[in-house]
């Protein structure tokens, strides 16, 4: 999860941007750099590894006038390895402009070609080295340093957070969020302006704050903000107090942290992937998964996952990557079922258990028996230093942050995420080893993932059909839930989050078993959400619609934008971008999140602390 933080004004810009990143540094990063302007040319230090090499590198570098304008980075690697010419700042050729960026740029390899074309050499692997270049051709071609940026922001495609500055106009920065990949917080004192990725790295200075939101581009001076959409448009941003008491601090420009956590999860995505794909070549190391000799050994000949709630559900979703993907057979099974039921365990079996809080009783049960009968024991977790993980002898980390909410989000599609990941990895071995095992490409697969977080950033859009189907259904007692294929498990995990926050009652059900049983429910009182997105069940998805509403029920549909046919079938729709079939599932969750969300908030439930559950159940 890089930080940025940058500073102009009176103070030593320097100090200000180093205490900045460390208010950051729990959030993990691998190296750090700053730039800052001295006698009118920008000064870059970047050094790999903790903050302290940046510091000592810097005290070594030290002399004149402190700075009044920087900026500074920590790096979490996406693009390239973990070197000091990968870190941030980046620069142009000629060392006048400075650039950090979160995020991916997914149209980098089509960037950085036009800019080679251009004679411009390259000095980093990463995707942000692009944007300097860029700036710099508008800013020769005769436009001024803003009009520069705004011109090579707009070029970029994906979620990103990026910050800026010009040693020909050193009085200012310019800072854009694009996508919900990286945020954008802008603090204002009369005589002075921070620019940081998160509010803690700022909160040692000022309390006054503005958030960016997508597409939206600041130029920050001394004491002064003035903000625009990328068009030019000027936009009248509200200022925001942060309260001084930690807990509301943290969840910063949101109500609630379930809230601040389903808005987070381009960010956490992105986190996910970081370090783990070759975007280029499409290359995903088992080894970068965090396997330990358990990966590097080889491939399982099948897995049983084990999970309870909502990890169940990612791993359900999972048995159908990892067995399209990489035709290793999968079955998954409740933690709590497992143990109980005698479950065959042979040579080559891995058990792989998905938690989040790597504390849940049912789970390590399930995991600790797959390991006393000799099963390769992996796990997918969130939390660090968890018993999970120190059970199993190889541990994909999910990278999701904190989640607080008691209800899961961000850590149902960032495990689905890790085993999209695992699922390629695994292909990709065994084409190595020539075993034919799937007609799917695996680079091609891992591939299509730089898009993953600029897809989820467009999910989470705002628009207004949440808040107008919670006025509507807040008072219905039942909502049925369906889906089929890839997207079955959406309809289970989508019944769950709206039974636990709003304690409205709800089923999941795969769309084919309705006729078996759920179909006696419908009637006019009855909202039905079908997950209907274009995949290769989507005729059939139709066809649930159609017998849904010739029972008189009302069909809420998760459809593909643009679909104008299920409109003519369906009450209200919600749309979720085009994306690859497998990658659906991490879109199609988002309308699940915010749809139980927007309804426990109308009925006043406490969504973060839902009556009953804790977030981490230690017991059986
Ligand atoms: O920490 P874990 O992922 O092992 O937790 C498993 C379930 O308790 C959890 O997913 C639960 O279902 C959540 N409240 C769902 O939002």
């Amino acid at each position: 999860m890089c930080g940025i933080i940058g500073y102009v004004g009176p103070r030593n810009a320097t100090a200000v941007i180093l205490n900045g990143l460390r208010r950051l540094e729990y959030r993990g990063y691998d190296s750090a750099g700053i730039a800052i302007l001295g006698d009118n040319s920008i000064r870059v230090t970047r050094a790999v590894g903790k903050l302290s090499n940046l510091e000592s590198r810097l005290r070594q570098a030290e002399d004149g006038p402190p700075p009044s304008v920087g900026i500074g980075h920590t790096r979490w690697a996406t693009h390239g390895g973990v070197t000091e010419h990968n870190a941030h700042p980046h620069l142009n050729d000629a060392g006048t402009i400075a650039v950090i960026q979160n995020g991916i740029i997914e149209n980098f390899i089509e960037l950085k070609g036009e800019l080679q074309a251009e004679g411009i050499r390259f000095r980093s692997e990463t995707d942000t080295e692009v944007i300097p270049h860029l700036v710099d051709l508008y800013m020769k071609a005769g436009m001024p340093f803003a009009r520069a940026a705004f011109a090579a922001i707009a070029r970029l495609q994906g979620s990103n957070a990026v910050v800026m500055m010009s040693a020909q106009e050193p009085d200012k920065l310019i800072a854009a969020r694009l996508g919900n990949a990286g945020g954008i917080v802008i603090g204002l004192n009369p005589d002075e302006t921070f620019v940081a990725s998160d509010v803690p790295g700022i909160l040692d200075y000022t309390r006054d704050v503005i958030f960016l939101e997508d597409g939206e581009v600041a130029i920050a001076q001394a004491g002064q903000v003035s903000v625009y959409r990328l068009d030019g448009a000027p936009v009248n941003k509200q200022r925001h107090a942060i309260a001084w008491d930690p807990v509301s601090a943290e969840k910063g420009e949101y109500r609630h942290f379930m809230q601040k956590e389903i808005f987070e999860q381009a960010r956490a995505v992105t986190d996910t992937l970081r370090g783990r794909v070759n975007f280029e070549t499409g290359e995903v190391a088992l080894e970068s998964l965090e396997l330990g000799t358990g990966g590097a050994e080889g491939i399982p000949a099948r897995i049983h996952t084990v999970a309870c709630g909502t990890s169940k559900h990612a791993g359900l979703i999972g048995k159908f990557l990892i067995e399209r993907i990489a035709r290793v057979p999968v079955e998954v099974d409740y933690g709590s079922e497992y143990r109980y039921r005698d479950p065959i365990i042979e040579p080559g079996l891995a058990v792989l258990g998905i938690t989040q809080s790597g504390e849940t009783a049912d789970t390590l049960a399930a995991m600790s028996l797959g390991k006393a009968r000799g099963a390769r024991v992996w796990a997918i977790v969130n939390a660090i230093g968890s018993q999970a993980e120190r059970m199993a002898e190889g541990v994909i980390h999910m990278r999701a942050g904190p989640e607080i909410g008691v209800c899961s989000t961000k850590t149902f599609l960032t495990s689905i995420v890790d085993q999209y990941l695992l699922a390629c990895a695994l292909a990709q071995r065994a084409n190595a080893q020539t075993v034919e095992r799937s007609n799917a490409d695996p680079f091609s697969l891992a591939r299509d993932l730089a898009h993953l977080p600029g897809l989820i950033g467009q999910t989470l859009k705002p628009d207004p059909i949440y808040e107008a189907l919670a006025n509507r259904f807040h008072d219905r007692r039942h909502f049925l839930f369906l889906g089929r294929g890839i997207n079955y498990p959406i309809a289970l995990e989508g019944a769950l989050k709206l039974k636990e926050i709003s304690y409205i009652h709800a089923e999941g059900y795969p769309a084919g078993e309705m006729k078996h049983g759920p179909i006696a429910l419908i009637d006019e009182t009855m909202p039905v959400v079908c997950v209907a997105v274009r995949d290769g069940v989507y005729e059939k998805m139709i066809s649930q619609i159609e017998q849904v509403k010739a029972r008189g029920g009302i069909v809420i549909a998760i459809a593909t934008e643009g679909d104008d046919f299920i409109r003519q079938k369906a009450d209200y729709v919600i749309n979720v971008p085009a994306a690859p079939e497998l990658l659906t599932p991490v879109l199609t969750a988002i309308p699940m999140q915010r749809l139980a969300y927007e309804m426990a908030t109308r009925l006043g439930c406490d969504v973060d602390q839902p009556r009953n559950l804790a977030k981490s159940v230690t017991v059986e």
